[in-house]
């Protein structure tokens, strides 16, 4: 039987998504910026953990950023993929603390949309399995939708990360009625992942602003930032940057 999550008693959380400081190595391939300076600055700063998105493509996290980041960081990893034969793979041999699966398309500027885990549970099912058989905590990215969610539930997954994008672009546009709509939207997939026992997290476009509307939902633990983060850390350092994002998520 699912263990109710009681949402009022929920600690939250930060990971930061270091990809866009490799998407700056990898325009130069030089190598610089360091991504294990930048995890152990992350942890300085009061992050609970950093994110890593390989893709098919390597067009920013290489394997070797997995490998090094498994041996030095003192935060928990978490390992954004593909469910590919070949992510599983390297998932199973590296052992992240977590494994979030997200859909990839290569022409795809970022993430566009969760997972339809509805539709592709014969697929996600064996994934899911192999990956929680070493004791890595399964993670599906999802739009907030009901019906996604009860779906990772019943694949026996640990958690879900809410994509916040359309919420975000709307956000952007300032369009005060959609962004409600999206909040709604967002409150009941946590309400019902928090009945089944499901830690529901958030991620994609989060920055400064409209984190704060996010961060007042009961129930939602871990936010997984990245682009807001190392941009801003460009004029005020990614300790600052981090440690305010930190303040904002627990404030
Ligand atoms: N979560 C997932 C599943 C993502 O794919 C991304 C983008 O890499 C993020 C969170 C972080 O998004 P952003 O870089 O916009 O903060």
């Amino acid at each position: 039987m699912a263990v109710i999550l009681d949402k009022s008693t929920l600690s939250r959380s930060l990971s930061v998504n270091l990809d866009h400081m490799a998407t700056l190595r990898q325009v130069r391939r030089t190598s610089y910026p360091s991504l294990t300076t930048a995890a152990g600055i992350c942890e300085v700063a009061g992050a609970d953990g950093v994110t890593l998105h390989l893709r098919e493509d390597r067009r920013h996290i290489q394997d070797r950023d997995l490998e090094l980041l498994r041996e030095t960081s003192l935060l928990p990893i978490t390992l954004e993929m593909g469910s590919t034969d070949e992510m599983v793979d390297i998932a199973l041999m590296t052992l992240p603390h977590a494994v979030t699966l997200v859909p990839e398309r290569r022409q795809e500027l970022t993430t566009e949309g969760g997972l339809d885990a509805v539709r592709l549970e014969s697929q996600l099912s064996p994934v899911v399995q192999r990956l929680k058989e070493k004791g890595i905590v399964v993670c599906l990215f999802l739009e907030p939708d009901v019906d996604q969610i009860e779906k990772a539930h019943s694949l026996g997954c640990d958690s879900v990360e809410l994509h916040t994008g359309a919420y975000s672009l709307d956000w952007e546009e300032s369009r005060s009625q959609a962004i409600e709509k999206h909040l709604s939207r967002i409150q009941a997939s946590v309400d019902r992942g928090c009945e089944l026992g499901l830690q529901m997290n958030a991620g994609h476009g989060l920055h400064y602003q409209n984190i704060r509307p996010l961060a007042a939902l009961p129930g939602l633990t871990e936010f997984s930032i990245g682009h807001s983060i190392i941009c801003r850390s460009l004029f005020v350092g990614l300790e600052k940057a981090v440690g305010e994002m930190a303040d904002l998520i627990r404030s």
